[in-house]
């Protein structure tokens, strides 16, 4: 089993909807049993909330089912319990690296679009803007998730 966390700030737009475009895409590879998909926030600001609904609304149009809880990242345990550590952004990656100052667990953390195709570096936080960056983020999770598949293949993981 190759256990995968994605993390942005709030957990409720960008790392959710990573975890359902992720979870959609394994299952129709029938990948489904193989990989564990989790998702957290840095922030822990809307623990225990549901995904942003106009988050869930854009990616209910493309067939994912966001479910999961706002939950705070928990360090260290969550990082001993996943393989892959997946930071939105580089505000992500930088907390998330500053929570492991003995670059201990420095393997697992990764930025999600350095598995994607294009040059974008960074899975724009939606949260204050209009609809296009509701579809911005999946655009760019698509083809980051895409990557993360083809990486794990190739990796010998799956
Ligand atoms: P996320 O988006 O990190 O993609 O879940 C945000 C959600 C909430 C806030 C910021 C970003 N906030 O400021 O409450």
């Amino acid at each position: 089993m190759v256990r995968l966390l994605f993390v942005c700030l709030g957990n409720i737009c960008r790392s959710p909807a990573a975890e359902a475009v992720m979870v959609h895409l394994l299952e129709k590879e029938g990948l489904g049993d193989r990989v564990f998909c989790d998702s957290a926030g840095t922030s822990g600001w809307h623990e225990g909330e549901p995904a942003d609904e106009r988050m869930r609304r854009h990616g209910k149009k493309r067939g994912y089912n966001l479910t999961s809880l706002s939950r705070k990242f928990i360090h260290p345990s969550d990082y001993e319990a996943f393989d892959y550590v997946l930071a939105m952004d580089e505000s992500n990656y930088t907390n998330l690296a500053a929570l492991d100052p003995s670059g201990r667990y420095h393997p697992k953390l990764h930025k999600m679009l350095s598995f994607g195709e294009g040059s974008v570096e960074d899975v724009p936080d939606p949260y204050y803007g209009g609809a296009e960056g509701f579809e911005q983020v999946l655009d760019l999770l698509e083809d980051a998730c895409s990557g993360l598949l083809t990486h794990l293949r190739q990796e010998g993981k799956l």
